[in-house]
């Protein structure tokens, strides 16, 4: 099987696919011909051989209920173990039409309305909000930004989980939107304080297989065999592989007890088989990706080290906080001195550009924009010209008023 889909620089046409990132604009409040940064799905094709093994289940031409087994285990797992020595067992699989929806469901099983949730801002937005729309309360140990690089707070996060009787706590591994692979001795850190407190740590590992830095991602399950009774770790192929659409997730829960809970509310929710193309898909992935997987991130490592030297020698205002991990680059806009309405007229009417605004991500995200990166050069390079050319007429007339 040979890899045909690793030319990045071929820009794809997404538009008119109902492509949320491009098709939308006008719907959700942006001007039509906005560039498109936001959501975090990838402008590349999938891997060939992934496209190959679908089209060939298509030509089937049949898609009744469809369950997976050992096969399909062990593609999830060999991933687990080869990328991140993660050793999984085959009964604490649990498959969810994606990891929000796994968050949801964790939620509803494992605590009650009014119960309080630990998570830490600046975070991927949806967390917050999956939490407040099962009726259960937010509260964040904010991360600590010092020379240009995220931290915890352990003290503060002790003292959250102390003095709200926390139950729960989303961890986000690797963390979007800032970035950073937690160590294995802050994640020890932050497990022990969980152990100690009966705190069930859900760990979304997501954005695992996106590393950037020079790092290792690991997984929460795997730090010690305690964290096995108190942990529900979520994968899945779809950031790796651009599967969003497909929505497909793993997500592996040792203990017997959490798990029967967990597969209680999936059910309750009517949910039962997975879609038959993204079982395909993510075996595939899983299984024959590795080429496309190594080209797509040497690409995703050029375009950031693109968007660093970019920064560095035309928007100097501009501070990229160096990522770790994902394609979602975070970036400090707060040395331009604009309150939130300016700075989104700033990216929004006069860049012309849709990235995902900092504020949104909780308090400690304000004065920041998020940019997802896994797009051609050339794209990348009209988005930053044209934030180039704004951020200088904007700051030409401020300088002017004064
Ligand atoms: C940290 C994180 N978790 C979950 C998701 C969404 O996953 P899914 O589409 O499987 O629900 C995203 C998507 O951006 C994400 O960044």
């Amino acid at each position: 099987m040979v890899e045909k889909n690793t030319d990045f620089d071929k820009a794809v046409d997404r538009y008119n696919t109902d492509c949320l990132k491009f098709d939308f604009a006008k719907k959700r409040g942006k001007p039509e011909d906005v560039l498109s940064y936001w959501v975090a799905d990838m402008d590349f094709q999938t891997s060939s051989i992934v496209l190959d093994k679908m089209t060939e289940r298509i030509s089937h031409g049949i898609f009744g209920y469809t369950e997976t087994g050992e096969r399909y285990f062990n593609a999830v797992a060999g991933w687990l173990k080869k990328h991140h020595d993660l050793d999984v067992k085959e009964e604490w699989l649990v498959k969810t039409p994606g990891v929000m929806f796994a968050l949801a469901m964790v939620i509803k099983a494992l605590t009650e309305p009014g119960d309080r949730i630990l998570i830490q801002e600046p975070l991927y937005y949806p967390f917050k909000q999956v939490v407040e729309d099962n009726g259960r309360v937010v509260v964040s140990s904010d991360l600590y930004l010092k020379n240009g690089r995220y931290y915890i707070d352990y003290e503060d996060f002790e003292k959250k989980v102390v003095n709200n009787h926390i139950r729960m706590f989303l961890l986000c591994n690797p963390h979007n939107p800032v970035g950073r692979v937690w160590s294995r001795e802050e994640l020890e850190r932050l497990g022990d304080i969980c152990l100690a407190n009966d705190v069930i740590v859900v760990s979304d590992e997501i954005h695992s297989d996106l590393i950037v830095g020079d790092v290792k991602h690991t997984p929460f399950l795997s730090i010690k065999k305690e964290y096995e009774d108190i942990s529900i770790t979520c994968t899945s192929p779809a950031k790796t592989f651009n599967l969003a659409g497909l929505q497909i997730s793993n997500i592996f829960i040792p203990n017997r007890t959490i798990r029967h809970g967990f597969e209680r509310q999936r059910d309750a929710a009517g949910y039962s088989q997975l879609n038959t193309m993204g079982i395909v898909a993510c075996e595939a992935a899983y299984l024959y990706g590795e080429e496309w997987y190594e080209a797509v991130m040497t690409y995703i490592k050029s375009n950031l080290n693109f968007l660093r030297d970019y920064l560095k020698e035309n928007i100097s205002s501009v501070r990229l906080i160096e990522p770790e991990g994902t394609y979602l680059v975070w970036l400090d806009m707060r040395e331009l001195n604009l309150n939130e309405d300016e700075l989104e007229d700033l990216i929004v009417n006069k860049a012309g550009l849709w990235l995902d605004r900092g504020a949104i991500f909780g308090r400690a995200g304000e004065g920041f924009e998020r940019i997802n990166i896994a797009t051609s050069r050339e794209y990348l390079k009209q988005g930053l010209d044209s934030l180039k050319e704004a951020i200088e007429n904007y700051t030409g007339i401020c300088n002017y008023v004064i």
